[in-house]
């Protein structure tokens, strides 16, 4: 074992948190609310780091703050959503974003609807899930969830009957993503 290697001879780590958060700050990614509803009432929280897993079986994880207030709700449930935001849906982002979360019910004045689990699916999403946990893993500070997909959505609600144009469910729909990058949110013109 050299200085600065572990003994299995893999070097040791020197990159900080900062280190990391300066890099992350690069990797433009899509915004959503994870929410779910638990002891009477909906949780919910901004993320952006949700992805999907696998396909067969369907899986996503999202990895959720060890102190954050969506942590404990989530785990008591067992259940939760999340509503893919579109490009306008910035301010709704940092709302849900604010530490303690806003005043009052977490989503009043959000248009938005119980799905088959409880959790709150977001009327204006470009697209939902819902998921039941089947695993929560240590991730340093924080808590990576893994979730099995129950249900899905695809388009505005309004938009849920109208027969889609060519193509997969949604791609007729001309809103683009809320993406974050840089420490702010962008949009996608093409
Ligand atoms: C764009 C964006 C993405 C975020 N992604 C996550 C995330 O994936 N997981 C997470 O735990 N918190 C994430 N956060 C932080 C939470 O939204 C929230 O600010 C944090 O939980 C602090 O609030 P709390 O102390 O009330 O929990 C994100 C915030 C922003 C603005």
């Amino acid at each position: 074992m050299t200085a600065g290697t572990t003994p299995e001879g893999v070097p040791a780590a020197t990159a900080t948190g900062d280190d990391l958060r300066a890099v992350m700050r690069n990797w433009a990614a899509g915004v959503a609310i994870a929410t779910t509803f638990h002891d009477g009432r909906d949780h919910a929280v901004t993320v952006n780091s949700f992805t999907s897993v696998s396909l067969d079986p369907p899986l996503v994880l999202v990895c959720i703050g060890r102190v954050s207030r969506f942590g404990a709700p989530v785990r008591g449930s067992g259940t939760w959503a999340v509503s893919l935001l579109p490009a306008d849906a910035a301010d709704l982002a940092l709302r849900l974003a604010k530490p303690g979360g806003p005043e009052g019910p977490v989503l009043a004045g959000i248009p938005h609807r119980a799905g088959v689990t409880g959790a709150a699916l977001l009327d204006d999403a470009l697209a939902t899930l819902e998921c039941r946990t089947v695993a929560i893993h240590p991730g340093g500070d924080h808590d990576i969830v893994v979730g099995e997909v129950l249900s899905t959505s695809v388009g505005p609600v309004e938009d849920r009957d109208v027969p889609a144009a060519a193509g997969p469910a949604g791609d007729d729909d001309p809103r683009g993503p809320l993406v974050s990058f840089r420490g702010g949110f962008r949009t996608c013109s093409d």
